[in-house]
């Protein structure tokens, strides 16, 4: 709680706390509890159904921990013609490996592209994409 309070505290004083400190706790956490929306939503006088909502809105936050590695995997048009679905669905339900859908990484022409961290991957095919899985599970 001492973690999430100085979280809060950090941004507190900003113009629009809420995605900062929604970042934050998932980073520091790997997920954003109902214990830490309830602490956000007290310091910002907001309600917990508005910082569930900001939660609920947004791919990058999380209300329950998963251990998996997050993969985010382009899911734009130029990607799509590229074959990027295909790719996708190899890795539906991936035990260790969480796919999260993003809409263009900036590489439009060499994709199909993803993200892992701050790590771009270009010029994906199953067989890169494969090596990738498995270097993160
Ligand atoms: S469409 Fe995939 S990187 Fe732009």
């Amino acid at each position: 709680m001492e973690r999430l309070n100085q979280i809060i505290a950090a941004h507190a004083g900003r113009e629009g706390p809420l995605l900062p400190i929604l970042h934050d706790v998932q980073a520091e956490y790997g997920h954003v509890s109902e214990e830490a929306v309830r602490a956000i939503a007290h310091a910002l006088n907001l309600s917990r159904t508005e910082v569930h909502g900001v939660v609920s809105f947004y791919h990058d936050f999380h209300a329950e921990p998963d251990s998996r590695a997050v993969l985010k995997l382009c899911q734009a048009e130029a990607c799509q013609a590229r074959g990027v679905e295909a790719l996708a669905a190899g890795l539906a339900d991936h035990p260790r490996v969480k796919v999260e859908a993003v809409y263009c990484l900036g590489l439009c022409t060499v994709g199909p592209n993803a993200m892992v961290g701050t790590t771009l991957h270009a010029r994906l095919d199953a067989a890169k994409l494969g090596a990738l899985v498995e270097a993160l599970a």
